[in-house]
């Protein structure tokens, strides 16, 4: 039996929430693996929203375990407002359906801090984070000085990782010309928040393990998207951990051999939020389509997503990275009335045509997207359940993608409703 793993293919906010929620019916087990409550995850069941950061998605399900696994970085605050959230939408979380790892590194006051003061000096050169202290807690994991959640059950312990903390922050607020951290307060606040978040805590690895033994089906659930990976991403303008299918295993303790089937999620056009490169990106009435019948705004800023065409090229290269084995397209819909769409086929630069995104930073902030244009439709592909109930030349548009990235369609969803699914292959059952 499989066990899978969802990671977004693109710059995040492809629709991941929907699928994981389709998908996590089918598993057991739910597991974060990088990231933080810089994820935006909305889902709408029966009519009802949901908007998760750092709760996996299967937490909404009745007898799932959902996991934060040691590659996450966990905001303590944060997730304790997201628990007390959804308990008011009816939803109880408590140790019978999540768990933490004990070796996850947790976000701190002074990690946002640090990643706002940052973004606020760095002026127009700012890469446009969501401001949550991402970065600076993942400098801190591997610079060795982190605050991790098993830290939080021994007070000589965190004693000790404060001090080791706050000389290195303390020494950065200085150059920045902020205050130095009040450390008094930021114990009390540790150890105030400690027994929430100690009541979930595990080890993780073993509890997997144990899981996977005894045949329970794992679903990884990726936040971000490729692009935005620390190493294979549009670096600099990148998250701090890597989104890449190959993170679900360090990021929860199991062995590559465990991940499974590698579900990309592909949105049927581009979009991204924060600065950096997109070759595809438009600033004309067709950009505008997109974000308004898209609702192309970020579930954690608010910010207006960047639009564009759908680029094979990006979508071709992160297929390879991640080794996915099979996409779920989704919001097919909102090309819907469109009278032509075009595909990027490959770029230009300097007068040679390239088949890849090239890494130094410069070139790809000069590439030129080479398009193939496709005739549009003027039917509904919303709600389609089967491909009997598709467009002719939605069909089409959707074969092309698969051809040009080398990657089948397993799932193409046709609406943020659950059940608005054309299931080809079940991830789980492959
Ligand atoms: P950070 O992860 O907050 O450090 O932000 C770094 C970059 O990743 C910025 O461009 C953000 O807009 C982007 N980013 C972070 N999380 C998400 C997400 O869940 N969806 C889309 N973009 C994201």
């Amino acid at each position: 039996m499989a066990n899978v793993v969802v990671v977004g293919a693109q710059w995040g906010d492809e629709g991941k929430g929907k699928i994981v929620d389709w998908l996590s019916e089918r598993a057991d087990v739910i597991v974060r693996f990088q990231g933080g409550h810089n994820a935006g995850h909305t889902l709408v069941i029966d009519g009802t929203v949901y908007k998760l950061s750092l709760l996996p998605s299967g937490i909404l399900r009745d007898g799932k375990l959902g996991v934060i696994g040691n590659g996450v970085v966990l905001d303590p605050w944060s997730l304790m407002s997201e628990i007390e959230k959804i308990a008011g939408q009816g939803v109880t979380v408590g140790p019978h359906n999540l768990m933490i790892a004990e070796n996850t590194p947790l976000i701190l006051p002074v990690h946002q801090d640090l990643d706002q003061m940052r973004e606020e000096a760095a002026g127009k050169s700012k890469i446009g984070t969501t401001g949550r202290g991402i970065g600076p807690a993942y400098e801190d994991k591997v610079g060795r000085r982190s605050i991790r959640v098993a830290d939080l059950a021994d007070e000589t312990t965190l004693d000790d990782r404060l001090d080791r903390l706050l000389a290195h922050h303390d020494a950065l607020r200085k150059g920045l010309g902020a205050e130095a951290i009040d450390r008094a307060a930021l114990k009390a606040k540790l150890l105030e928040i400690a027994p929430s978040i100690l009541q979930f805590a595990a080890p993780v690895w073993k509890v997997l393990a144990e899981k996977r033994k005894a045949g329970n089906r794992i679903l990884f659930e990726g936040a971000q998207g490729a692009l935005l990976d620390v190493d294979f991403g549009t670096y600099p303008y990148v998250t701090s951990s890597n989104t890449l299918a190959g993170m679900a295993a360090t990021g929860s303790g199991m062995g590559p051999g465990s991940v499974g089937f590698v579900l990309g999620i592909v949105k049927a056009y581009t979009t991204r939020v924060g600065a950096g490169p997109f070759p595809c990106e438009l600033d004309d009435a067709v950009g505008v389509h997109l974000a308004t019948v898209g609702r192309e705004k970020g579930t954690v800023t608010g910010r207006d997503r960047r639009c564009g065409w759908f680029d094979s090229v990006l979508v071709r290269q992160t297929c390879t990275t991640s080794g996915v084995k099979g996409i779920a397209l989704t919001k097919l819909d909102v090309l819907d009335g469109l009278e032509e769409l075009k595909i990027c086929t490959g770029y230009k630069l300097d007068g040679e045509v390239l088949d890849h995104l090239p890494t130094a930073a410069a070139q790809q902030a000069r590439v030129e997207p080479i398009y193939e244009t496709m005739p549009g439709w003027q039917g509904s592909t919303v709600g389609a359940r089967t491909w009997a109930e598709l467009p002719a030349e939605a069909i089409k548009y959707v074969r092309r993608i698969e051809e040009l990235i080398g990657c089948p369609v397993a799932l193409l969803s046709t609406s943020p409703e659950r059940e608005d699914t054309i299931l080809v292959t079940d991830p789980f059952e492959d």
